[in-house]
């Protein structure tokens, strides 16, 4: 067992700061973000079907983020987009419950001189925002190391650190297929991304159904919407992923 990995976890429960039932995010499902190997080959990865600077910008003109205006990043990887984000907005709040892929971000920023960018080690379930509300929250491709309900627990506590009027962007797994059909579907999802990205990420997806927690879009229409979210525009790419922007209701 590694101990590092559950420190925090059972820092925060002698605290007292959480009940023993809470979904304990620090423990990695799938994938292995708190792996250095893993943290330091992302980009190396990522970056042959990505472009952090272009999905950023776009990210940003669809939150209408501004110089006067604050984001939280929640599980901010690498910094794909933080360090985009810092560039234009006043303060960025970069959050991951991975100490080896904050790391990495923490880096990167240090490298381009930015020091708008606060870095906290933690989550969904866990990040405590002491600062105002802000005006925008960005996720990208993390709720789905979460089940269901506890998606719901972490999109509440998005809510509660967002100002009213305030924008969330999430992208994620999302399926929008038929689920009756969802073998063939699933088959497809795999080989289509083993043709498109490389065999790697055709490993990760396999990863993903196995041990990850992918939704259906009717659930996360619903979990959004209930955590106290106004979806503004749902947009399902393809039968696999999801992106929405919501406002965080008055
Ligand atoms: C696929 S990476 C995405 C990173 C980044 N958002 C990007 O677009 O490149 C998933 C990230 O989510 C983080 N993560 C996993 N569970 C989390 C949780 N409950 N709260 C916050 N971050 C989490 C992982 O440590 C990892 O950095």
């Amino acid at each position: 067992m590694d101990i590092e990995l559950y420190r925090g976890y059972f820092n925060s429960l002698e605290a007292g700061r959480y009940p023993e039932w809470r979904y304990n995010e620090w423990k990695p499902c799938g994938v292995n973000y708190n792996s250095v190997l893993c943290a330091m080959s992302y980009d190396i990865h990522h970056r042959r079907f990505r472009d952090y600077r272009k999905e950023s910008e776009e990210v940003m003109a669809l939150l209408d983020l501004n110089a006067n205006q604050s984001v939280i990043d929640i599980g901010c990887g690498t910094g794909a987009f933080v360090i985009h984000a810092a560039e234009r907005c006043r303060k960025v709040y970069a959050v991951d419950v991975s100490k080896a892929m904050l790391r990495c971000a923490r880096r990167k920023a240090k490298k381009a001189k930015l020091n708008n960018i606060e870095f906290h080690h933690g989550g969904f379930l866990t990040y405590e925002h002491r600062a105002n509300p802000v005006d925008a929250i960005v996720s990208t491709a993390v709720l789905h190391h979460l089940p269901d309900f506890w998606k719901f627990a972490g999109l509440k506590r998005l809510a509660q650190i967002c100002k009213a009027g305030g924008k969330l962007y999430l992208f994620d797994v999302v399926f929008s297929f038929d689920m009756n059909d969802y073998e063939s579907r699933l088959n497809q999802w795999v080989n289509a991304t083993g043709e498109k990205v490389g065999p790697t990420f055709a490993e990760e997806a396999k990863t993903h159904l196995r041990e990850e927690y992918s939704t259906f879009d009717w659930i996360m229409e619903g979990l959004l919407e209930r955590a106290g979210f106004e979806i503004e525009t749902a947009h399902y790419a393809n039968e696999f992923m999801a992106s929405y922007v919501c406002t965080r209701k008055g």
